[in-house]
């Protein structure tokens, strides 16, 4: 097991030419992470799964994202950058999706499932470019939080999300909920935006915790939040 501080000092020492997906894969599968060290980073929402940066540089940014049982990303796309994932607690399902049919001038995209993949106990998996499109659920069945540390290089702040029930895309602005340990400003931003949105009254306030894997308090700091505009793995 490595401390989250080891992890980064290795994703920094790997040279420019050889931050490749193969590499950096290799490098998550061969050293997985102390969850310890990363509880600092871990907030719990019941509303929503919540997206935690713990590091970023112009090459890369790093985050942990914490899943109650039974919540999904939405189905999106990387914005064509490499992605890499690797779950340290609990369980999670990837469900990966190929287009069928699309018309970018209508925002139109039909898509099909493909294959899945589970994964937990600090497994490995990077997003291919062939086939990009995916999302990632903590399904109900899992019964338990998961975390989940997400590498995406170059970082990235909008992406593709897919809406499969009308066939179709749009681009969506990124957000975090915490930086570095402490929540991010953007809370405030969304407070106001959604005020003046058509959002449902029950997404406007919602409570988050901070706490240690498997029950252990890290920080008893709840705060009211409102409800990110867009949640992408
Ligand atoms: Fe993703």
């Amino acid at each position: 097991m490595v401390s989250i501080e080891k992890f980064i000092d290795g994703l920094c020492s790997i040279p420019e030419q050889d931050f490749t997906c193969d590499n950096v894969y290799r490098f998550i599968a061969g050293n997985p992470i102390d969850v310890d060290s990363i509880a600092p980073f871990f907030f719990w929402s019941k509303n929503f799964y919540t997206r935690n940066l713990i590091y970023r540089d112009e090459r890369f940014e790093l985050m942990a994202l914490c899943w109650e049982r039974g919540q999904v990303s939405r189905i999106h796309n990387h914005a064509d950058q490499m992605c890499w994932m690797t779950v340290p607690l609990g369980k999670l399902r990837g469900q990966n999706f190929r287009v069928v049919e699309i018309d970018e001038g209508k925002a139109f995209c039909k898509l099909e499932e493909t294959d899945t993949f589970d994964l937990s106990d600090c497994l490995a998996a990077k997003v291919e470019l062939e086939e990009p499109i995916h999302q990632i659920l903590n399904l109900s069945e899992f019964n338990q939080r998961a975390v989940s540390l997400h590498i995406y290089s170059k970082p990235f702040e909008k992406c593709l999300s897919y809406c499969r029930d009308t066939d179709s895309f749009k681009e969506v602005p990124l957000f975090y909920t915490s930086i570095s340990g402490g929540l991010s400003s953007f809370q405030s931003l969304s407070r106001k935006a959604i005020q003046n949105s058509s959002l449902p009254k029950p997404f406007s306030s919602v409570v988050c915790t901070a706490s240690k894997p498997r029950g252990r308090k890290y920080a008893v700091s709840s705060f009211n939040s409102a409800m990110p505009l867009t949640f992408i793995t």
